[in-house]
């Protein structure tokens, strides 16, 4: 397969047009049977749910070359539970797991020549998303959903690749309690946009959201969630049911215990603590794993010891299991690595 003539290794974390997407429309209460097409643009009525009321999910994934020549996508399966219950919780149809893995590989198959080459330190990013079509102005769900899948290669999420970011807690909540934080859904993403304009404007790369009830615990950013260890080696990630169920933590609290012999948990992490902790980074698809160097909290400042040039030690060993587990280069545990 030849690649397309792109600069891999200056790509950055953008959209740019491929050659097919995948589309199914939801009509009369069934899928059809959907399919690639090569068009980019969608029509649609002016009244539709999405465009009115914000009906609309997503996922993100990605593909990769492995070291050996193969294509492959990292716990799609995980992607279409996701999708399943942010679908159910916006009152949207669910499309089918099976349906949804074979149309991931249909569409990263058909965008072969798009899938960065190995040791690019690019990949393909996979965008599966749904919304509502048909019109509704008293407000209630749509009758007629379309699900499509868009690919486009990408770089790191954050410029300057792992050199340690500077985040702020946020004046702004992300999600509510008993809200709709806890799945992928566009309306999460329109709330976190001021916050992150913001804080942009005052120099800070992201924001660190706490909980909006109590304003004591540590959520999440507007995109990926957090990981730090403890003086004493332990990997923890936050609980709540107002953040992202993150593919990448759950996967590297397994790397943590499993490929590191590591003491690694979840559980609720009082602001208080992260003054304590030794190493802090943000995980998910499109951040991996981004070291965090310090966080400005109104005034107080945390500088985290593993420092403003490089990622801490344990961090790293996770970062480096992870991407080597995705690229093939470590052997991953059962299920993980999906061919196309
Ligand atoms: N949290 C938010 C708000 C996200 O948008 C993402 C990205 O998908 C994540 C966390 C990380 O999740 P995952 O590791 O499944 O990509
Ligand atoms: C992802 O990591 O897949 C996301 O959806 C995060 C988004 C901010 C790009």
């Amino acid at each position: 397969m030849e690649k397309k003539n792109i600069d891999w290794g200056s790509l950055g974390f953008g959209y740019q047009t491929t050659d097919y997407r995948y589309v199914a429309n939801f009509k009369n209460g069934a899928w059809d049977e959907g399919g690639l097409t090569t068009d980019s643009n969608i029509v649609m009525n002016e009244c539709a749910g999405v465009l009115q009321y914000a009906q609309t999910v997503f996922e993100g994934m990605k593909a990769y070359t492995t070291e050996d020549g193969r294509t492959v996508v990292f716990r799609p399966d995980l992607n279409a539970e996701r999708m399943e219950n942010s679908a159910r919780r916006l009152e949207m149809p669910v499309f089918p797991k099976e349906r949804f893995l074979e149309a991931v590989k249909e569409t990263v198959r058909a965008n072969e020549a798009w899938v960065p080459p190995y040791g690019t330190g690019a990949s393909l990013y996979i965008r599966p998303y749904m919304f509502g079509s048909s019109p509704v102005i008293g407000v209630k769900p749509a009758e007629e959903y379309q699900f499509r899948i868009l690919v486009t290669p990408v770089g790191p999420y954050f410029k300057g690749g792992i050199k340690p970011l500077t985040l702020k807690v946020s004046d702004f909540d992300r999600a509510a309690p008993h809200g709709t934080g806890h799945i992928k859904a566009g309306l999460n993403y329109a709330m976190s946009l001021h916050a992150i304009v913001t804080a942009h404007e005052e120099g800070y790369d992201e924001n660190m959201y706490l909980d909006a009830g109590t304003r004591t615990f540590v959520e999440e950013t507007g995109g990926a969630n957090f990981l730090f260890v403890t003086k004493d080696g332990t990997v923890v990630t936050p609980k709540s049911n107002s953040i992202l169920p993150s593919i990448t933590r759950r996967s590297l609290i397994y790397v943590a215990q499993h490929y590191l012999g590591l003491k690694a948990e979840e559980r609720e992490i009082p602001f208080e603590e992260v003054k304590d902790m030794a190493e802090c980074g943000l995980c998910g698809t499109a951040a991996v794993i981004s070291p965090v160097g310090r966080i400005d909290n109104h005034g107080e400042t945390i500088l985290f010891p593993s420092g403003m040039t490089e990622m801490g030690p344990i961090t790293k060993k996770l970062y480096e299991t992870l991407t080597g587990i995705q690229m093939g280069r470590i052997e991953a545990p059962e299920g993980w690595i999906v061919e196309v």
